[in-house]
């Protein structure tokens, strides 16, 4: 079972990742270790008090759920309730949570996690990176002791930004933070070419990955349960904001998709590049710009991930994580 640990700010699009991990960690194909909260779509509070209560509604066990950082690094946090509603849940009312948070802050537990399963934990990260670049301040033998790392953050090769013409959201709250992500897998890479290349999972991709108001309805009438209520709650909130920015009354699902990518290595079409952040520029702080022609001249710190190679696209993997979610 691959350990795995989840560093979300739910969000609506991160409860359906952390409903599929869930899924994924009964059915016993993952160990699901933990989940971290980053403050982010909306603050910590709230990030911690959902991924909890979604977490509730899931069924889970008793994870270790952790808060992380309270904002990025460098700068003030900047909310956007427009898109994934006050208090980070769409139309749904979470019910408050009994379970009791970790101790440990989220830095610590990331770093706990990976030294108690060096060369396998599988990190995904679903909001700004703000709690891992403070993992890695903690201990930067992090790239070394995980055994991959998978990023919903950043866009590449052109494909436009969704909140600058060149930055994607997660991204674009911490641009330092990602920044350090990528130097750190750069430095550790440069002086052991073993350790795993990060997937960074970015807008040209995770875009494609539409739910649909059908979906929605096919997922409360399969599962007709308390998670599948509050879920099309929260998501009809998502098809509301995606509309009035002009998108259709749809919406696209980054986090869910990203977490599958990340238990199916195999299907994941990457290519390797030395990737940094612009954390200067006037017009393009925020953007991931990736040397793909080694005019750096430094290791690749990351892989890119382009396509998924699975009959049917990002819409047949929407339906596995569907199944996997009503199973
Ligand atoms: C990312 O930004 C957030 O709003 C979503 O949850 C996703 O992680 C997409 O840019
Ligand atoms: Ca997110």
């Amino acid at each position: 079972r691959t350990p795995v640990l989840l560093d979300c700010d739910p969000g609506i699009d991160d409860a359906l990742a952390i409903a599929y991990l869930v899924a994924e960690h009964r059915t016993g194909r993952i160990d699901l270790t933990g989940v971290v909260c980053t403050a982010g779509n909306v603050g910590l509070e709230e990030t911690v008090s959902n991924a909890c209560a979604w977490l509730d509604l899931a069924g889970s066990p008793e994870l270790p759920v952790s808060a992380g950082a309270p904002g990025p690094i460098a700068v003030p946090h900047v909310l956007t309730p427009e898109t994934h509603g006050p208090r980070g849940a769409g139309h749904a009312d979470l019910t408050t949570t009994t379970r009791a948070v970790d101790p440990r802050d989220g830095a610590r537990l990331w770093v706990d996690a990976a030294r108690a399963h060096p060369g396998e934990l599988v990190g995904i990260v679903t909001g700004p990176s703000s709690t891992l670049a403070h993992a890695l301040a903690l201990d930067p033998a992090l790239p070394r002791l995980l055994g991959g790392l998978v990023v919903m953050g950043g866009t590449f090769h052109g494909h436009p930004g969704n909140t600058t013409p060149v930055s994607e959201w997660n991204v674009d709250v911490d641009p330092e933070a990602a920044d350090r992500v990528c130097r750190a897998w750069e430095d550790a890479r440069a002086t052991d070419p073993a350790v795993p290349t990060p997937l960074w999972c970015g807008l040209n991709l995770t875009e494609r990955a539409v739910w649909t108001p059908e979906r929605s309805e096919w997922l409360f009438e399969a599962a007709d349960s308390p998670l599948a209520r509050r879920l099309t709650e929260a998501l009809r909130f998502y098809f509301e904001f995606h509309g009035s920015v002009g998108e259709g009354f749809l919406a696209q699902v980054h986090d869910p998709f990203v977490a599958w990518l990340a238990l199916h290595p195999e299907a994941v079409v990457a290519a390797p590049a030395n990737v940094r952040v612009e954390c200067s520029g006037v017009h393009t702080r925020g953007m991931t710009v990736a040397d793909v022609r080694g005019h750096r001249r430094r290791v690749d710190n990351a892989r890119i991930a382009t396509d998924v190679r699975v009959p049917g696209g990002p819409d047949a993997v929407l339906d596995e994580i569907c199944v996997a979610i009503v199973s």
